[in-house]
């Protein structure tokens, strides 16, 4: 049995070749590693953000290492919606015929996430429908001022923004939820009662790492987003408990560096796996797990890796 059928899913109407999707901001637009891995042996790719207008983001530096893992405060950097139109989804749509594309999408007010999903929406249908497959509505970046974390924090604005965003595309629509929301559970069932079509759980840990011989911040906005193994048991509660308030699909982020870590995801309920810090240590890190994810089903006699979904043995006293 080859990795194409024992590792495929279909999930919210696409097909996956494999579970594996890099997370958003670990591959650009794709074409920025186009030449460094081969990009059409993974399940998904994620975009960096979208928003209306083009983004700076936060001064440098915006990202530092920790002992494992790292912090990161970028900004929602990003060209803006005409840029990409006219430079990556043209390219999008010629690239990566094997590889779902999800875009990841921003904005200042609850308008802006719909605007974006319109013009990509209309943009993909008019230069070729393979250059996007869905949207993922991040409501949980925790390092901008306005457009960030508060969207998923108030119930109201996160439906009227999914209705909005709904009412602009048939593509699937995730959701992005921050592991800092104290319900996790409740806000990813508002999510899909307002038609969000899944969940991609979990964003980064604000955090704030100190330069103490400056006793300033290392990063340049101040706080940030830690990421890497130590949110992985962050990021997999999360997946168990979304997987027990919503029968939706979902897509478990945060610490994976190999496939077991991918597994516990996938156990917990988790259909999709994104790869995020460790991709952007090492861009072949996502390839390898997914040849260590066949291998795992092999030795363990696994025919379909969608079989393991959301079967973790416990009931919580
Ligand atoms: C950033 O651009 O600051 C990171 C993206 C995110 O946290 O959603």
């Amino acid at each position: 049995m080859t990795n194409g059928e024992r590792l495929a899913v279909d999930v919210a109407g696409l097909h996956f070749q494999n579970p594996i999707v890099l997370a958003s901001g670990t591959a650009g637009y794709g074409v920025e590693l186009a030449d460094v891995i081969d990009l059409d042996t993974v399940g998904g790719l994620t975009t960096k953000a979208v928003s209306v207008e083009p983004r700076a983001g936060n001064p440098a530096p915006r990202v530092a290492e920790l002992d494992e893992g790292m912090i990161n405060s970028v900004g929602l950097a990003n060209p803006g919606l005409e840029r990409v139109k006219s430079t990556y989804v043209p390219w999008l749509a010629t690239h990566l015929p094997r590889t779902r594309k999800l875009v990841n999408v921003v904005g200042n007010v609850v308008e802006d996430y719909a605007q974006v999903v319109a013009e990509l929406d209309a943009s993909a249908e008019s230069i070729g429908r393979g250059a996007i497959d869905g949207f993922e509505l991040n409501v949980s970046c925790p390092n901008v001022k306005a457009g960030g974390l508060e969207f998923g924090a108030d119930s109201a604005a996160l439906q009227r923004l999914i209705r909005l965003a709904r009412a602009e595309t048939s593509r699937p629509l995730f959701v992005k939820l921050s592991p800092t929301l104290p319900d996790i559970g409740a806000v990813a069932k508002c999510a899909v009662d307002a038609g969000a079509d899944g969940l991609t759980l979990v964003n980064t840990l604000p955090g704030l790492a100190i330069d103490v011989e400056r006793r300033r911040p290392v990063l340049g906005f101040g706080s940030g987003g830690v990421s890497g193994p130590g949110l992985l048991p962050v990021g997999v509660l999360a997946t168990w408990r979304v997987s027990r308030a919503v029968d939706a699909p979902l897509i478990g982020v945060g610490g994976v560096t190999s496939a077991t870590d991918a597994l516990q995801y996938i156990i917990a309920g988790a259909s999709l796996v994104g790869i995020g810090t460790a991709a952007m240590r090492d861009p072949r890190a996502p390839t390898r797990i997914v040849r260590e994810l066949d291998a795992w089903c092999a030795r363990h006699g696994v025919r379909s890796l969608g079989d393991l979904v959301g079967t973790l043995e416990w009931r919580p006293r």
